[in-house]
């Protein structure tokens, strides 16, 4: 079976292709392509949801026009590509959760490719399909359940237990910020640019470790709830030169190369912990056979040694899988992959997008 996946639920639009041939095997990844508007977002900070919505429209077809020529093979000449060559079987579409206009590009052109080429479409779970990121890699074995999911985005922080293909248990989630957007928050108090995840993690290459000492909120509660907020309100109190709110004023600090590089030590470190012991405890608890990570923090080098390196030295027997760093981000890829182990069709006319979808 052959998926033409199709992703446009943040600021990334993305087209890809996969073929997969049984539920128990890796699927194959044949062509992924991604346009981004992050320069555009870097210039103000964060994503403003028109701005990115506007730019989807402009390059959803060109992305689309370059995965099926990928697709295709480099043999073929630029307007000799047929899609009927490709022999598509579904369309798979993210459907949710993310910002309204940007979903509705990539529902509505879904919904006019399923009606011209008469193929079905399969709505996909955006937080699923970072889960089925650990299902496309080449290096690795096949992920065996039960298993442990943290998903870890921009938007969202979440722990789930799959028993199986389409049977998931939400554990627990983030109370108030989302990893991804305490990474993103701290980074513009620290005026790194965005996205805070990527240059914290650069910058906390130089820093001294211990500088400082941020707290580690939720980290012994039993549940599987996390809470970034207070992160980001403590790094705050770092960059001020009175504490706020005091005296009517609050004064910025100018703060040193070396400072911005030792906060981005600690933060990062704190967040990893949180992260890294609840996602062990989970694991622990429901004797599952495999950690998946999945989400754009992912791609944080810091977080996949320490995880790594725990296990190991807990001689914990469960296996981990972490996606290839691109498969992390926003990627369309992901969403034809867990279109595969989920396939449930619609008909083009049900189709719709639906911004506040989550787990359950
Ligand atoms: O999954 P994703 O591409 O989009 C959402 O679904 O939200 O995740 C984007 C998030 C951003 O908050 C970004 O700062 C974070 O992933 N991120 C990272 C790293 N690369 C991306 N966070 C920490 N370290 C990284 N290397
Ligand atoms: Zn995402």
């Amino acid at each position: 079976m052959v998926i033409l996946g199709i992703e446009t639920s943040c600021d990334e639009t993305g087209a890809a292709i996969i073929s997969g041939k049984s539920k128990n095997q890796k699927v194959k990844l044949i062509s992924n392509v991604v346009s981004s508007s992050l320069s555009i977002h870097s210039k103000t900070g964060g994503i403003i949801p028109e701005t990115a919505a506007r730019e989807q429209v402009k390059y959803i077809i060109p992305v689309l026009e370059s995965a099926l020529k990928e697709a295709s093979g480099s043999k073929m000449a630029n307007d000799k590509w047929k899609m009927e060559n490709l022999a598509i079987d579904a369309i798979a579409v993210t459907v949710g959760p993310g910002l309204i206009g940007s979903l509705l590009v990539g529902v509505e052109t879904a919904r006019t490719l399923s009606y011209i080429w008469n193929k079905p479409i399969i709505p996909v779970n955006h937080l699923m399909g970072h889960i089925y990121a650990n299902f496309i890699r080449e290096i690795s074995n096949y992920p065996r359940f039960p298993a442990i999911a943290l998903v870890v985005s921009g938007g969202h922080t979440d722990l789930v237990l799959m028993k199986n293909h389409g049977r998931i248990k939400w554990l627990g989630g983030t109370r108030d910020d989302a990893a991804g957007e305490a990474f993103d928050k701290i980074g513009r108090l620290l005026n790194l640019p965005y996205p805070g995840g990527p240059s914290i993690e650069k910058a906390a290459r130089k820093g001294i470790p211990k500088r400082f000492k941020f707290p580690r909120p939720l980290i012994d509660s039993p549940d599987f709830d996390f809470s970034f907020s207070g992160l980001k309100t403590a790094v705050y109190r770092e960059t001020l030169t009175s504490p706020a709110g005091r005296q009517g004023y609050k004064d910025i600090k100018i703060l040193s190369k070396q400072t911005i590089a030792d906060l981005s030590t600690s933060v990062q470190e704190a967040i990893i912990d949180v992260l890294v012991v609840k996602t062990l405890r989970a694991a622990k608890k429901y004797k599952v056979k495999s950690i998946l990570l999945g989400g754009g923090v992912a791609a944080n080098q810091k977080l996949r040694d320490e995880l790594k390196w725990r296990m190991e030295n807990e001689k914990m027997e469960t296996k981990l899988f972490v996606p290839t760093k691109s498969l992390c981000t926003d990627n369309a890829a992901m969403i034809a992959a867990a279109a595969f182990y989920n396939y449930k069709e619609v008909p083009w006319q049900k189709i719709t997008a639906n911004p506040e979808l989550y787990f359950y």
